[in-house]
């Protein structure tokens, strides 16, 4: 069984084959780009080998995370961007969504809180509240070691923690992944003793979540590591082997294409699972900052269902024809319910009585998809059976390859990111730094 299955189905009334056909030589010129890194930015494509490739300090990492979970409540993640949204989407697809309510009410497993990812002291200030009487580690993620919202956020936790347990027992509780020689991050790391894990220099922010980027966090939070980057290994083979017309990534990287050719300007990737939600923002920021550029891209939204159906469903099913949605299904949940018969039957539910819950939502799926096709929403459909670490790495690494794939196609350089400079020009005017 493929680790994703790529279903376009319900794009059929959208997408001719004739027109999927005209896009494999496309398709297949773009990966043989990618593979042969003959393509614009081929400089940041470690990632696309990098689950071959095991980090030389893996085992180092991993006992780290041992540490961290047996002398830490909590750890504190502070990182924005590439170096924050691949961490929390792994946790959060694969943890229990009240993870860190138990850990925090001693109830085991270490909380991992993310920091860093705004500028708000409110936040910042909640955070610092949880773990001043709490024994607590720190994790600084930065490449470049100079963004400025992890780096004002980290002052406020290295004070912390060098007060609660002085300069050298703070040094032991605080772990940098950041460049392996430059940027402020490097320097403080080395002046301070921290350890510190390399972020590849053929690494970008966004296709780093299997380095130690998103590892060491992930692996504190109990998830299986191994298993992530197995699935990610599985992945590859499959892209390199499959043929155009059963290879997931390219088939979803053409349809893709093809629908945006045709005038659609976004791509909603919806979900039925909450704890796809930041899968779905690490997408946001994967497919924006690799596409959205030189005035061209679709423009990557998402919902999350059926939540979202009660907020944006009038839109999707009737407002401008400029979306189509990309579903992640997944085929088994990891946890069921069975719906109960009421003697009284007050709200009419006993016609579902004996059904699972899971039923319940995917016959949802399948009604709004259905819906939404004929209200002009073509629906593509990514798959995974379970929500476990293998099926995660694998559609990271799906992701991450079409995204490549399709950025060629689109005619860009998927791996930079120029415009993410304009507002910090703005703001370090406005703030007064030194030049
Ligand atoms: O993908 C990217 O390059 C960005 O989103 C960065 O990850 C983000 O700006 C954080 O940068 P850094 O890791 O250098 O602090």
């Amino acid at each position: 069984m493929a680790i994703v299955d790529f279903d376009m189905s319900g794009a059929q009334s959208f997408i001719s084959e004739n027109e999927m056909s005209q896009l494999r030589n496309e398709t297949e010129d773009a990966c043989v780009k990618l593979a042969s890194k003959t393509g614009a930015g081929n400089d940041f494509l470690g990632w696309y080998d990098l689950p071959l490739r095991p980090d030389g300090d893996y085992c180092r990492l991993k006992a780290a995370a041992e540490k961290i979970r047996k002398d830490s409540e909590v750890l504190v993640v502070v990182g924005i961007g590439g170096s924050y949204l691949g961490a929390r989407a792994v946790i959060e697809a694969l943890t229990d969504p009240f993870a860190n309510a138990r850990a925090l009410a001693g109830e085991g497993g270490t909380a991992v809180i993310f920091a860093g990812n705004s500028i708000s002291p409110v936040y910042l200030s909640s955070v610092l509240d949880i773990v001043k009487d709490r024994d607590f580690s720190v994790n600084v993620i930065s490449k470049s070691g100079t963004t400025t919202e992890p780096a004002v956020t980290f002052r406020f936790f290295k004070e912390l923690l060098e007060k609660k347990y002085g300069r050298k027992g703070a040094a032991e509780r605080i772990y940098a992944t950041t460049d392996s020689s430059r940027g402020a991050l490097k320097k403080m790391a080395d002046a301070e003793g921290y350890e510190t894990f390399v972020i590849p220099d053929d690494v970008g922010g966004r296709f780093s979540v299997l380095t130690p980027v998103g590892l060491l966090p992930v692996a504190v939070a109990g998830i299986d590591t191994d298993a992530l980057l197995a699935g990610a290994r599985e992945a590859f083979g499959e892209y390199n082997e499959a043929a155009f017309d059963v290879n997931a990534c390219c088939r979803y990287a053409a349809a893709r294409t093809a629908l945006y050719r045709q005038g659609k300007s976004v791509e909603l990737l919806v979900n039925y699972e909450p704890g796809l939600h930041f899968l779905t923002e690490w997408w946001k920021q994967l497919y924006g900052e690799s596409e959205g550029k030189e005035g061209k891209g679709l423009f990557p939204a998402g919902c999350d269902f059926t939540t979202d159906l009660h907020s944006m469903g009038q839109y999707i099913q009737d407002g401008a024809r400029i979306m189509f949605e990309t579903a992640v299904e997944v085929r088994v949940p990891e946890r069921d319910l069975v719906i109960g018969s009421d003697a009284d039957n007050y709200d009419g539910l006993n016609y579902l009585a004996g059904r699972s819950m899971d039923y319940v939502n995917k016959q949802a799926a399948k009604g709004t998809a259905m819906a939404h096709i004929d209200g002009g929403v073509p629906n593509l459909k990514v798959s995974v059976e379970r929500l476990d670490a293998r099926s995660v790495g694998g559609l990271i690494y799906f992701f991450e390859r079409a995204c490549a794939v399709s950025g060629y196609m689109l005619g860009v350089n998927p791996f930079n990111q120029p415009g993410v400079e304009a507002y910090k020009k703005n703001m370090f005017k406005l703030l007064g730094k030194p030049m």
